[in-house]
């Protein structure tokens, strides 16, 4: 079933963030305010076909309550992909999504992610393994506008004649990576091509959004049917919940948020995932209060979860 399709517009998205969306993040998500749609990190096909795949596959754990959640891949070699799509399709994503969009060098180097822009015959070849072992799962693909200048008629429709399901375009090149304001303008172009195709391809437009009321402004504007949302989150963890003004969020319950979050680090992850990746998470939930940056700066010197968690307490103690 194509879930996509099932979405009311304008539908949100939390974007995928390596390091920062896992299975614990998008539970805290899910309970203080769910988007429409949820992806993992984006999770290696090479990986996923190792010997190191039960690791490798942590990053596709997820939990009911989170569906529809798409998994995201990434990799340069199709039969890996195959694989990969046939996995998490057993596992019961919702759909499968594929990763062109990943700016780093070294993952570029290999060919893989967003060098795929340049590679339109590697890059068919793969979303055509992904849906053979998608098991008839929706297959969608997450990129860019183009590689050193915007290639909206020649990256974005060789995607679109692909007939994938959804397409999410983050609107910025690769080049660019997140220094420049992300090119909305650019949309209009996007829609009227996928028209001229005459694609059903659902589009997904990302970059700078930082509340509903901004996805309300675009959609009026631009009017592709999803919005993704990424570090926006970073500031308003409650973003997604409409009955939720941030300015009314006390420090109670902030300080109790980022305490379930740390123990629920604690009893997903134990000792195999670094404590240090909590600290990532300190200026979203210790902001806007008193003493909020001399509470970040006794968290950032912790170096256990039970001194991080003692830090929080005995500043809960100091307000009795
Ligand atoms: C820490 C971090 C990790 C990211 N990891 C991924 C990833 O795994 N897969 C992906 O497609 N994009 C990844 N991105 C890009 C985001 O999904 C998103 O496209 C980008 O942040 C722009 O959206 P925003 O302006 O709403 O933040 C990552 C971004 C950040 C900041």
């Amino acid at each position: 079933m194509n879930f996509w399709k099932t979405l009311k517009s304008p539908f949100t998205v939390l974007a995928p963030m390596e390091g920062v969306t896992d299975v614990v993040f998008r539970q805290i998500i899910t309970e203080i305010g769910k988007p429409d749609v949820l992806f993992t990190e984006f999770t290696s096909c090479d990986g996923l076909v190792s010997k190191g795949k039960a690791r490798v596959a942590e990053h596709l754990r997820f939990f009911t309550n989170e569906q529809p959640i798409v998994a995201q891949i990434w990799g340069v070699n199709p039969e890996n992909f195959y694989h990969s799509a046939k996995y998490a399709a057993s596992l019961g994503f919702s759909g499968i999504d594929i990763n062109m969009g990943c700016p780093d060098r070294s993952i570029m180097t290999d060919g893989a992610c967003a060098a795929l822009i340049n590679q339109p015959a590697i890059a068919k070849e793969i979303i055509h393994a992904t849906k053979r072992g998608a098991q008839g799962l929706p297959v969608s693909v997450k990129t860019r506008i183009g590689l050193r200048e915007e290639q909206i008629e020649e990256w974005i429709g060789f995607l679109l004649k692909q007939d994938i399901a959804a397409l999410s375009i983050h609107l910025r090149t690769v080049k660019e990576l997140s220094k420049v304001p992300a090119r909305w303008e650019l949309m209009a172009n996007v829609l009227s091509l996928r028209k001229k195709l005459v694609k059903e391809t659902v589009i997904i437009g990302n970059g700078d959004i930082l509340s509903l009321a901004e996805v309300t402004e675009k959609f009026s504007k631009y009017e592709c049917e999803g919005y993704m949302i990424g570090t926006g989150i970073f500031t308003n963890p409650w973003l997604f919940n409409t009955s939720v003004k941030l300015a009314d969020v006390t420090v109670d319950a902030r300080l109790d948020l980022y305490t379930r979050h740390i123990k629920l680090f604690n009893e997903t992850w134990g000792d195999s995932k670094n404590p240090a990746l909590l600290k990532k998470f300190c200026k979203t939930y210790i902001q806007n209060f008193p003493d909020a940056v001399a509470l970040r700066e006794k968290i950032m010197g912790t170096k256990t979860i039970p001194e991080l968690l003692r830090v929080i307490s005995s500043y809960r103690e100091s307000l009795t």
